[in-house]
């Protein structure tokens, strides 16, 4: 059974990927300081897969303790490094833990991989690395824009830094992935997003409006260039996301490249705009989402859905669920975290 290691694998798209990746027959270690997940996700993964990834409290920043991890897991072929800050607000006032927290941390696992002969790594990347794109939807070869924040700053340079490191022919491959905006939780509703205090994303922002815990959503803009006014995503149903660092891993451990670094867009390549959004969440649920609209959030990009097809057809993979029922699945996470009192 081939090891693989989990950074940040109690977080949300972490999670669900360890998921998948219990069910394609990988074993998994699991590095996770805890400092924006929870334990209890643990108990989430072993009741859908039967099985209890080893875990191991650490702060990756902590160069000797991964090292220790290593030590006592010589095996272990493969990385897929979630470990990250990835609030795009706070990392304007807090600029400095996002450089250590996403880039020390990199550089970190990438300077002990050829020491334990690991041989690659699947890195978490996002669409904000190409800010507002030129020509929609963006393909993988769309120029880098500027970052608007030092946490899509830290996307970039963390991009840079693989880029580099395989240019200096260090011996592993990586493969980048770019997601675009991953909602909706695993169909049996044991794991799913648990944000820390008021939700900044849309989706669990949703949800719990819905479920009467916020009293209204506000939309930010309906003047934007866009049919009805409000910004447009590529929402991506986590399970999918998910599946796709499983082939991603399979074709950097089986060789299946021949090419040392690689980048895919993860997403449906389907705009959905955020007053769609939530006609399709109150359509799936039947449950109303108070609204009013409000100015635009700082930062914002108008419009950004992917061309998935570099993903469809060297991964074969593809974006599967609706963002109907993906909705419907986030909503009965949201359901489940009310009967266990959390939420
Ligand atoms: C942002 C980042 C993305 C990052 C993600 C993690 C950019 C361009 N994107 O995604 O890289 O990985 O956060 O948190 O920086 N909205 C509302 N009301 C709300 C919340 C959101 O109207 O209460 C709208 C936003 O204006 C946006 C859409 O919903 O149009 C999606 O917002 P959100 O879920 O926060 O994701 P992004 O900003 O796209």
């Amino acid at each position: 059974m081939k090891k693989i290691l989990v950074t940040g694998g109690t977080g949300y798209i972490a999670s669900h990927t360890v998921v998948e990746l219990q069910n394609a027959g990988y074993e998994v270690i699991i590095i996770d300081n805890l400092s924006n997940s929870n334990i209890e996700v643990l108990d989430g993964i072993e009741k859908i897969t039967g099985v209890r990834p080893a875990f191991v409290e650490l702060d990756i920043n902590d160069r000797e303790g991964v090292r220790n991890v290593l030590e006592s897991h010589p095996d272990i072929k493969g990385i897929i490094h979630f470990a990250a800050s990835k609030a795009v607000g706070e990392s304007v006032y807090k600029p400095l833990l996002y450089y250590r927290n996403n880039i020390v941390t990199l550089i970190n696992l990438l300077e002990l991989m050829p020491e334990f002969g690991i041989d690659g790594i699947v890195f978490s990347s996002s669409c904000t690395v190409y800010g507002q794109p030129d020509i929609l939807p963006v393909t993988e070869d769309a120029p880098i824009k500027p970052a608007l924040s030092p946490y899509g700053n830290t996307k970039q340079i963390n991009e840079e830094i693989i880029r580099d490191a395989i240019h200096a022919d260090m011996p592993f491959k990586s493969i980048i992935l770019r997601y675009f905006n991953p909602i909706g939780a695993h169909p049996t509703a044991e794991i799913g997003e648990l944000p820390n205090g008021v939700p900044q994303n849309l989706v669990p922002f949703v949800t719990q409006t819905a479920m009467g815990i916020r009293k209204e959503l506000s939309v930010f803009g309906d003047d934007y260039d866009t049919p009805d006014g409000s910004c447009i995503r590529d929402y991506i149903n986590v399970v999918d996301l998910a599946k796709a660092h499983v082939i991603a891993m399979d074709r950097m451990l089986e060789g299946k490249s021949a090419e040392k670094l690689e980048v895919f867009n993860l997403g449906t390549g389907i705009g959905v705009s955020v007053l769609e959004l939530i006609r399709t969440f109150e359509k799936g649920t039947g449950v109303k989402v108070p609204y009013k609209i409000v100015g635009r959030r700082e930062g914002d990009i108008e419009k950004v859905w992917a061309n998935p097809e570099h993903a469809n057809g060297v991964l074969g993979w593809t974006a599967k669920e609706t963002v109907e029922d993906t909705l419907v699945s986030a909503w009965n996470w949201q359901k489940r975290l009310r009967e266990r009192g959390i939420q």
